[in-house]
């Protein structure tokens, strides 16, 4: 075998040339957890700020052994002098959607752990992993080989919600079988409301000594829909996830002068919340970038966006530019206002008489529910294509989520804009292509920031365990300035909503606040994104070298850092 053939062949499974070299990367560390060079933990004190939320005292009521430690975000600080707990089996477990640094997380758990003698257990493919006792022990080889890299493959994540008595029965009984002490949930919104829960439940009775499994949430998702303010900037993934979008929709953009015959609709995951959006538009600068929420609190009709596009299609068309990028938020169908009230009485109908439409063909299925429909919406239902209204009909997740990430949301849009710029400007040559990025960005490498961000929030969670405590969300900010440990807890951040027709506890979904800094500097800027060619390309995420510290623009105007720079 040759030279080159023996280096090809090293590369399999996962040790491309690249994948070799980010392991070598060397992840900072914040401070406060070094002593002597070596890793260590931290003491938690209360500081001086408290969560809740306007349901807080209803919610409460459901947590009687957690109410106490409810409301205090505590924080962590140098000093070690609390006795830690020693010789303890912790858990990890990733649920829902993958999201890049989960593998940094595992590492900095397990070099906490390793410092206090305590074993990390793997739980594999999630929830449903933990309900059905699939556990192994975590060796230092493992981390090893996984370290900065992407995907959730390591442990392998599910959507399962554990909700049902037999359910929490399960997973008490994987703890007991393995010999838990502690449990880390690695999820979004609601697997962290699901974390909560099982904090509750597990608190007292699960040991033969009669004591409980402490439970923390780690936050992740790329769609930055789980923020708590100052206290939590971002949730993993969603630097790297926007990285990779950034860059693809940035060649776009470069296409689009150079070859100077299409305008691109690009619609970018991130579920309901346009964190995403916002934050590759702010990167690229788009001629047009449409951002959920100001849709609802605009009440903006479905026309009134397909004319804000077609608007500025004719104009740059009277300017020579034929050509174009409008960024479309995942989530954008669910915020416009008819729309919503449409998805609502669709969600009733299709509950109401699932044995009815159970064994029914798609069309037979959508003709029964035109039907039941309301007058207003019938007719709105019937003006919607049918790849549309067959998507509005596809089942919601086991959270009761519209899977709005197979609605085509960016051709219904071209489809609509097609009409109007045909009967507004018939001169006007408008031809289209649309895209999709979602799956690209959710298991690419960990962008430095994520790497670095998540193997610290390993560690906290780690902290966390050993200093006893139990039903917190784990925290890291401060970002620009080597980093804030912080512990959030998971009780104070519930509100009540209403899912599947019912109330249930949930953590809200943090949605782009139209009065943020971000959304501000973008709105004061857009006219001019829409009129020329400002655009730019954000190139390729960067993992060594000047640009390589660069956190996401959205949290660093929201924040408040005044730089772009991480600091760890
Ligand atoms: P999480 O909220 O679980 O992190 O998942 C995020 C997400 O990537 C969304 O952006 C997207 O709508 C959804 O997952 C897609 O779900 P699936 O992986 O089940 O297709």
């Amino acid at each position: 075998m040759g030279a080159l053939d023996k280096l090809l062949n090293k590369s399999d499974k996962g040790n491309s040339l690249f994948e070799a070299e980010i392991r070598k990367i060397k992840i900072p560390v914040c401070k406060q957890f070094l002593r002597g060079g070596k890793i260590s933990p931290v003491d938690f004190k209360p500081s001086k700020n408290s969560v809740s939320t306007k349901d807080s005292t209803k919610v409460f009521a459901s947590f009687p052994n957690l109410r106490e430690t409810a409301s205090k975000v505590m924080e962590g600080v140098r000093g070690g002098k609390t006795p830690k707990l020693k010789g303890k089996r912790v858990a990890v477990l990733f649920s829902g959607g993958p999201a890049a640094g989960g593998h940094n997380v595992v590492a900095g758990l397990f070099d906490m752990l390793a410092a206090s003698k305590c074993t990390l257990l793997g739980v594999k493919a999630g929830p449903k992993g933990l309900i059905n006792g699939d556990l192994f022990v975590i060796k230092a080889e493992d981390i090893k080989r996984i370290k900065n890299t992407g995907g959730f493959d390591y442990l392998g994540s599910d959507r399962t919600k554990i909700k049902t008595d037999e359910q929490f029965a399960a997973v008490k009984k994987t703890c007991v079988d393995n010999k838990l002490d502690a449990l880390v949930v690695v999820g979004g919104d609601d697997s962290n409301t699901n974390a909560a829960v099982l904090a509750e439940y597990l608190y007292i009775g699960v040991k033969p000594d009669g004591s409980g499994v402490q439970v923390i949430g780690v936050p992740k998702t790329i769609d930055g829909d789980l923020q708590i303010g100052k206290y939590l900037p971002i949730s993993f993934g969603f630097d790297t996830a926007t990285k990779i979008f950034a860059e693809m929709v940035g060649n776009i953009l470069q296409d689009t002068p150079s070859s100077r015959k299409y305008w691109h609709f690009i619609k970018l995951m991130g579920r309901a919340a346009s964190h995403v959006a916002l934050e590759v538009a702010l990167q690229t600068k788009p001629a047009v970038a449409l951002i959920s929420e100001e849709v609802a609190e605009k009440k903006m009709a479905l026309g009134d966006i397909v004319k804000q596009i077609g608007d500025t299609v004719i104009n740059r068309a009277h300017n020579k530019m034929n050509y174009g990028v409008v960024v479309v938020p995942e989530g954008l169908i669910e915020f416009i206002p008819e729309m919503n009230l449409l998805i609502h009485e669709l969600n009733h109908i299709v509950a109401r008489h699932e044995k009815e439409t159970a064994g029914l063909d798609l069309s037979k299925k959508i003709e029964f529910v035109r039907t039941k429909l309301s007058e207003e919406h019938s007719s709105l239902f019937a003006s919607l294509p049918h790849y549309i209204q067959e998507m509005l009909l596809f089942d919601r997740d086991s959270h009761g989520n519209l899977q709005v990430s197979q609605i085509p949301t960016e051709k219904l849009l071209i489809d609509m804009v097609k009409k109007y710029v045909k009967s507004n400007s018939p001169e006007t040559k408008f031809s289209t292509l649309n895209h999709f990025f979602g799956y690209e960005g959710r298991c690419g490498a960990p962008s430095l920031f994520d790497a670095a961000y998540c193997y610290n929030l390993g560690l906290t969670a780690a902290a966390a365990i050993v200093n006893g405590m139990t039903g917190y969300i784990v925290a890291f900010t401060e970002l620009e300035n080597g980093g804030e440990i912080l512990a959030v807890p998971l009780v104070g951040l519930l509100n009540i909503e209403m899912r599947h027709g019912r109330e249930e506890m949930v953590i809200e979904k943090a949605l782009v606040k139209t009065d943020s800094p971000a959304f501000l500097y973008f709105a004061v800027n857009r006219a001019r994104w829409g009129e020329q060619d400002l655009f730019t390309s954000p190139g390729p995420r960067q993992l060594w070298g000047p640009v390589s510290n660069q956190m996401p623009m959205t949290v660093a105007l929201n924040q408040g850092y005044g730089k772009l720079g991480f600091k760890i």
